[in-house]
């Protein structure tokens, strides 16, 4: 089973991929993830995107295709994928629905987990995350179950993203309008897209994910 999981920045595409893994044996391809990777690699591709993430804009569409593209010829997405944050233009869309008839593979649903933007400010500037293994974390939604140690790891270890500050925030949530709500739409067409109510606590917005991809 293949899914795009789509939704604003904060909206909790992250949080719902990861605690969506194990039950259904997919791993997750987040481009933000491997695109921050870069960053810290210090590798060219991280060089080209650093300015561009930090300023809240899209990173050029041919860069994360080839990204996704040679990911998913790694033996360990053959069960499934979630794919967390991409595509997130009509462009990347068509070329992950090309990249996957080329694969032998196809796209079992997308899902928009909708969440108005007044609330994501709060969201992403209370969002902080393990050093060590990456579990993610909220000043006031998530907290650890004991202060300053990581429940799945125990690192006393935590770090906050660069483009993590209200300023950016607005800027990215500009990038989701204009370029990447017309997903909906499109998966809309395609007869695979659901919607669910990211406003909920994350346990319940995992139930109603988990209901449509046991269907
Ligand atoms: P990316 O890393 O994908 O960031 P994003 O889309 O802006 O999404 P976020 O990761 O901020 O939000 P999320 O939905 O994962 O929320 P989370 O679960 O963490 O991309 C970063 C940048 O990389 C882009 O701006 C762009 O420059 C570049 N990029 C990446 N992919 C690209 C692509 N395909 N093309 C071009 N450029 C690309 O939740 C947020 C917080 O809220 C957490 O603290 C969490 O604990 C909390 N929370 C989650 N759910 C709930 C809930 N239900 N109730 C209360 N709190 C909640
Ligand atoms: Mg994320």
């Amino acid at each position: 089973m293949n899914l795009v999981l789509l939704g604003p920045p904060g909206g909790g595409k992250g949080t719902q991929a990861k605690r969506l893994l194990e039950k259904f044996g997919l791993v997750q391809l987040s481009t933000g993830d491997m695109l921050r990777a870069a960053v810290a690699s210090g590798s060219p591709i991280g060089k080209k995107a650093k300015a561009v993430m930090d300023a809240g804009q899209l990173v050029s569409d041919d860069i994360v295709i080839a990204i996704i593209d040679e990911r998913l010829d790694q033996p360990d997405t053959k069960n499934g994928v979630i794919f967390d944050g991409f595509p997130r233009t009509v462009a990347q869309a068509e070329a992950l629905d090309a990249m996957l008839v080329r694969k032998g593979r196809k796209l079992d649903h997308a899902i928009e987990v909708r969440v108005p933007d007044q609330l994501l400010i709060e969201r992403i500037t209370g969002r902080f995350s393990c050093a060590k293994c990456g579990a993610g974390y909220h000043d006031k939604f998530q907290k650890p179950k004991v202060a300053g140690v990581c429940d799945s790891c125990g690192s006393k270890e935590f770090i906050r993203r660069a483009d993590d500050n209200a300023e950016t925030v607005t800027k990215r949530l500009d990038a989701y309008h204009a370029q990447t709500a017309p997903l909906l739409p499109y998966y809309e067409k395609k007869g695979i897209l659901n919607v669910v109510d990211g406003t909920q606590e994350i346990g319940q917005v995992t139930r109603a994910l988990e209901a449509i991809l046991s269907a």
